[in-house]
């Protein structure tokens, strides 16, 4: 089946995290599984960005990103870790080709505002090549930095890694999209929920129990699965494990 992984980027210079992502993907991978891995980097742009002396803004746990932050972005995003994650799964044996959205407009992506508030370089992904990934996927696991190419433009926009990895998982009609987190799934009153619903999340953000980056996480649960995505959930390595092997963990993102 096609799966589409998406790991966070706040552990990912953890090397006990990196471990348990690279046996899950070998255990999907001899399960002749096809994985799609989308990464995100937040926190190793944020501190690059500061660094620079750019200061980091957020919208409903979205970047506003200027010109010189989307460079920052993209040397983290499609340079680093890209290149991190594919060198890690060789050196366990897996086969990975790493790529962002920008190679062979694997991504292709729009200018987006939210609530009406600017973003600034942000944008969502309007199409993706399918092709050239279904066959990338046959062979290799594929590695994939969210930065997408700007359909307008012809430059590069960033876009949220979950949005990324929930319209992959759409156009790729997956089975199964794991948003793997530093977080065991969605936290209400100090337990993490089974399940979550589309009209239960909106009066959970209002009451401001989801915040942050859970926000375009949940989203993305739900785009996917009213794309077409069968199962969608979030949680953290430990229950992505437990996942692959048949068990719930975390919380599944129902509409
Ligand atoms: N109700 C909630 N339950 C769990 N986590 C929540 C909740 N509300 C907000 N969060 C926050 O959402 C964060 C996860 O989103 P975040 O964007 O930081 O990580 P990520 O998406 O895994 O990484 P990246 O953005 O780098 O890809 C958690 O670390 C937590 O602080
Ligand atoms: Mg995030």
């Amino acid at each position: 089946m096609r799966i589409v992984l998406k790991i966070g980027g706040n552990e990912i210079d953890d090397a006990a995290f990196l471990a348990q992502v690279t046996a899950l993907v070998g255990t999907l991978r001899k399960a002749n599984h096809e994985i799609v891995l989308v990464h995100g980097g937040g926190k190793e742009i944020t501190g690059l960005l500061k660094s620079l002396g750019i200061e980091t803004r957020f919208v409903d746990g979205i970047r506003y990103t200027d010109a010189r932050s989307l460079g920052a972005t993209e040397m983290i995003l499609s340079g680093g870790i890209n290149k991190r994650l594919v060198k890690i799964l060789q050196l366990a044996g897996i086969g990975a080709l790493g790529a962002s959205g920008v190679d062979a407009s694997i991504m292709v992506a729009e200018k987006i505002t939210r609530d009406g508030q600017d973003l600034g370089l942000v944008g969502e992904v309007s199409a993706v090549n399918v092709r050239v990934v279904e066959n990338l996927i046959r062979e290799f696991v594929l590695v994939l930095s969210p930065v997408s190419l700007d359909k307008n433009s012809g430059g590069s926009l960033n876009v949220n890694a979950d949005y990324a990895a929930a319209a992959m998982a759409s156009f790729l009609k997956a089975e199964l999209v794991i948003f793997l987190s530093n977080v065991p799934g969605v936290i209400n009153a100090g337990s993490v929920m089974p399940r979550i619903k589309e009209s239960e999340f909106e009066e959970l953000k209002k009451n401001g129990v989801i915040t942050g980056g859970m926000i375009p996480k949940i989203e993305s649960g739900l785009r996917a699965v009213k794309g077409g995505v069968r199962i969608a959930f979030i949680t953290d390595a430990d229950g992505a494990r437990k996942i692959a092997s048949g068990t719930n963990a975390g919380t599944q993102v129902t509409v």
